[in-house]
């Protein structure tokens, strides 16, 4: 039987390439999004991927979105937690809107859905929990206090809980994209990122949204049971630990 997966954020940018690729591997997908309707409408037209539309940093709202996506599909067993947003700004003229919206879209939303499927894959004893952070959550970043700090919670995150549960057969994993050719990237200006982002890139380009998926694909496999606490870098070599 094929496995079920959720991707939060999964209808745009590296969340619809991991919506893909999961499909492509025989997973039965369920994609969420926030409120672009349009775009979600297209991904479901374009894949035949399930969508739904919650707000992930609400505990509430995940509650009632998990139920319906297992009512539909079955049992969660991969949870890909992709949905992020930045609000940047530099610290001293941060306001605290921007930071909770940061805090509580990029990390508040690991305990929000993580939660909501832990118990059901401890009972079933498989899971895999896979959360996209960033190389700006490892490397720190200007005028990103709040995403960076969202970001690197969200390892913290993830190796406290691989630990609770390695030998529960559920591998807890962490991504490290750098920078990805998506609409939060082509958001910055060109002219920043040509002079600024790129040349401090060694593979020279900015990464595709499917190499991220590939990683996802990698880590969810059954066959990568012994994975787990890891944090995997995808950057084209721009920051190595
Ligand atoms: N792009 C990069 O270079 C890069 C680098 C490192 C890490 N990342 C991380 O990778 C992840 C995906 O980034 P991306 O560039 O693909 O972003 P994106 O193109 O802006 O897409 C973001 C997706 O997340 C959804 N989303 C945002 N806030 C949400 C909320 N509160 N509740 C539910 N869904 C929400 C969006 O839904 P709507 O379509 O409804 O808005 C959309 O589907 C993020 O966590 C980001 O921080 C990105």
């Amino acid at each position: 039987m094929a496995r079920v997966a959720l991707v939060t954020g999964g209808t745009r940018g590296i969340g619809a390439a991991i919506s893909k690729a999961l499909k492509a591997a025989g997973y039965k997908v369920a994609a969420s999004y926030a409120g672009n309707d349009a775009a979600a409408d297209k991904f479901k037209a374009e894949t035949g991927i399930a969508v739904y539309k919650w707000d992930v940093s609400s505990f509430e709202a995940c509650a009632e979105g998990v139920k319906k996506v297992e009512a539909d599909l079955g049992p969660v067993e991969v949870l890909v937690n992709n949905a992020g947003i930045t609000r940047d700004t530099a610290f001293h003229k941060m306001t605290l809107e921007q930071w909770n919206a940061v805090i509580n879209t990029n990390l508040g939303s690991l305990f929000n859905m993580t939660r909501q499927v832990i118990e059901g894959m401890r009972a079933r004893k498989f899971g895999r929990i896979i959360s996209i952070s960033s190389i700006n959550g490892q490397k720190g970043q200007f005028g990103q206090v709040n995403y960076s700090a969202a970001k690197a919670g969200d390892i913290g995150f993830t190796k406290a809980l691989a630990l609770e549960n390695a030998k529960g057969g559920i591998t807890v994993n962490a991504i490290c994209p750098g920078y990805i050719n998506t609409e939060m990237v082509q958001a910055v200006p060109k002219d920043v990122l040509e002079k600024n982002v790129i040349p401090q890139i060694p593979a020279a380009r900015l990464g595709e949204p499917e190499e991220i998926a590939r990683a996802v694909v990698f880590l969810a496999a059954d066959e990568s049971g012994f994975i787990t606490g890891s944090t995997l870098t995808v950057n084209g070599g721009q920051y190595m630990v």
